[in-house]
């Protein structure tokens, strides 16, 4: 199988990238970040304690999400229910990141995109994909974007959705995110040693696009 794996941090167009570019190669696209706030809503609408790590750890065991694909778009159940349209609200964004950083979510999750990954050809996005969850990855690529393009994506994008944003706020949280996934024991935000950095800051979506199926076509041939 082939494996495909594209990490970086938030903002950076890792989900926006890594579709289309499984769409050009006709390979099933796994949004890693998803399951995490699967499993926060499984955990929030449990009334877990965030802060609470045992008791995230007793609970994440028992959370049964699976993964669909329904005309080409990861669904993601939750015993059984789409809950898709429950996982960018903001509390189940702050629960996700805070109860990622638990190893034993950690450990579900990553058996559950290693499964998916042994089965079919994937491009796999997260945070940790190239270097602990798929280290035998054919091509690792760490996608990035210096702070103040992500906050100006972030910003229009939020201008567009809600009429509203705050540039410096949205540059404040993006640095405090990037700090927080990259300093947590389990898993950090890094660059693997075998990963092509690409940094998307002065690049369009259709060049970064152009220039990740360049290097596959290099690593593993077209
Ligand atoms: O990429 P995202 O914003 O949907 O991710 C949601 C949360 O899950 C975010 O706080 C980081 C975490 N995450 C992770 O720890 N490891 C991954 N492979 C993907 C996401």
């Amino acid at each position: 199988m082939i494996n495909i794996a594209i990490d970086g941090p938030a903002g950076a167009g890792k989900s926006t990238i890594a579709k289309k570019v499984a769409a050009e190669k006709n390979y099933i696209y796994v949004d890693t970040g998803a399951m995490y706030r699967a499993m926060a809503l499984y955990l929030f609408r449990l009334g877990v304690d965030p802060d609470d790590s045992a008791a995230i750890s007793r609970n994440c065991v028992g959370a049964d999400i699976t993964i669909e694909y329904r005309d080409g778009v990861q669904v993601v159940l939750l015993d059984g229910e789409n809950v898709n349209d429950f996982l960018r609200t903001p509390e189940v964004s702050d629960m996700a990141s805070r109860t990622s950083v638990n190893g034993d979510v950690r450990n579900k999750l990553m058996e559950l995109q290693q499964e998916l990954a042994r089965r079919q050809n994937v491009v796999m996005d997260g945070r940790d994909i190239g270097t602990v969850v798929l280290p035998n990855a054919q091509v690792k690529i760490f996608l990035t974007a210096s702070v103040a393009v992500r906050a100006k994506r972030r910003f229009l994008e939020l201008m567009e959705k809600i009429g509203t944003a705050n540039l410096e706020e949205i540059e404040a949280q993006i640095r405090e995110r990037d700090h927080r996934d990259m300093t947590r024991p389990i898993a950090p935000l890094k660059q693997a040693d075998d990963a092509v950095l690409v940094d998307t800051s002065d690049m369009t979506i259709d060049e970064v696009v152009d220039k990740i199926l360049s290097i596959i076509d290099e690593k593993i041939g077209g």
